[in-house]
């Protein structure tokens, strides 16, 4: 798919990976449609990409309410008349024990945003893909989608939900020319962390050389447009981990368990 002309709905545009993929295709000469809850961030962006020479359109939107993903839907096509490329995007994780998650701050939330959100947003945008027989969808998955690590219970339940949900979509809409694309990256350098709540007694931490930039990943972004991809992990060396969680599950439950569930929780295992 040539980018230049085409819409492309960015979703989480204000910050990380979505504000460094919506760059890129502005770059790339597309008409990006910048959409979050953090408008002057959008703004801002908007007015960078512009001055490349490329159409944007500002939304505000919560993607866990519906109202708002049909206002970002019918918006653009008010605006362009069409949809080329949906990027799921938008998502955020709270990183601890499951007991201290809030069960409404913590966990519906994330379901809301990474899992309703995509699926709402893919269920508004897809009648107009079906329509214009062409349309590239691209969830942001991670690893954590493929593989579950203490502390990331709720956050590898609504990556594996999107996994599962773009596999079975992949399988259905082939037919009428879209693609769904599936990208899981390791760990990106974003305000994804400060949002996540991570609290370590260890250093266990992603090594520096297996991080990504957010422009990395947003190139990658751009590139499944042009080259869809049922999976692209990043750094590809995560390959091996997903290959031993998948047929060595064992060797990972006790390496894990050993090395970071009993280091971490030690002082609460053995309180009185
Ligand atoms: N960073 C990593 O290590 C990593 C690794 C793998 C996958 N990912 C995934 O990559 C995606 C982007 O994360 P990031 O790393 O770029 O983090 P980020 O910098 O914190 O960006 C998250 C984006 O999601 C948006 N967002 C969050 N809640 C929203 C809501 N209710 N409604 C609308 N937008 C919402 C935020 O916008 P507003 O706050 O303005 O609404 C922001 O634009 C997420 O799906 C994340 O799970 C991240």
């Amino acid at each position: 798919m040539d980018i230049k002309g085409k819409v492309v709905i960015v979703t989480g545009a204000s910050s990380g990976i979505g504000e460094a993929a919506a760059r890129e295709f502005g770059r790339e000469g597309a008409k990006v449609v910048l959409a979050a809850r953090r408008v002057d961030k959008l703004e801002a962006l908007a007015k960078e990409i512009e001055a490349l020479g490329s159409q944007t359109l500002v939304v505000q939107a919560d993607l866990s309410k519906l109202e708002d993903i049909q206002k970002m839907v019918s918006n653009t096509l008010q605006t362009y008349g069409r949809i080329d490329v949906l990027v799921n995007n938008a998502g955020f994780g709270r990183l601890d024990w499951l007991e201290n998650l809030d069960p409404a701050e913590d966990i519906q939330a994330q379901i809301d945003v990474n899992v309703m959100g995509v699926i709402q947003t893919t269920r508004q945008v897809l009648p107009v893909m079906i329509q214009q027989r062409s349309g590239s969808i691209i969830n942001m998955c991670s690893m954590a989608g493929l593989v579950g690590t203490p502390t990331y219970t709720i956050y590898a339940a609504s990556k594996h939900a999107v996994h599962g949900f773009s596999e079975a979509l992949r399988r259905e809409v082939k037919p009428w020319g879209i693609d769904v694309s599936l990208i899981y990256p390791g760990g990106v350098v974003t305000e994804f962390s400060q949002h996540a709540g991570i609290k370590r007694k260890t250093n266990a931490t992603t090594p520096k050389f297996m991080l990504l930039t957010a422009e990395q990943v947003g190139k990658a972004v751009v590139k499944l447009v042009r080259r869809p991809r049922r999976m692209w992990i990043i750094p590809w060396l995560w390959s091996v981990t997903v290959f031993l969680n998948r047929f060595l599950p064992d060797v990972v439950d006790a390496t894990t368990i050993k090395n970071f569930t009993i280091p971490e929780r030690v002082d609460e295992l053995y309180k009185k």
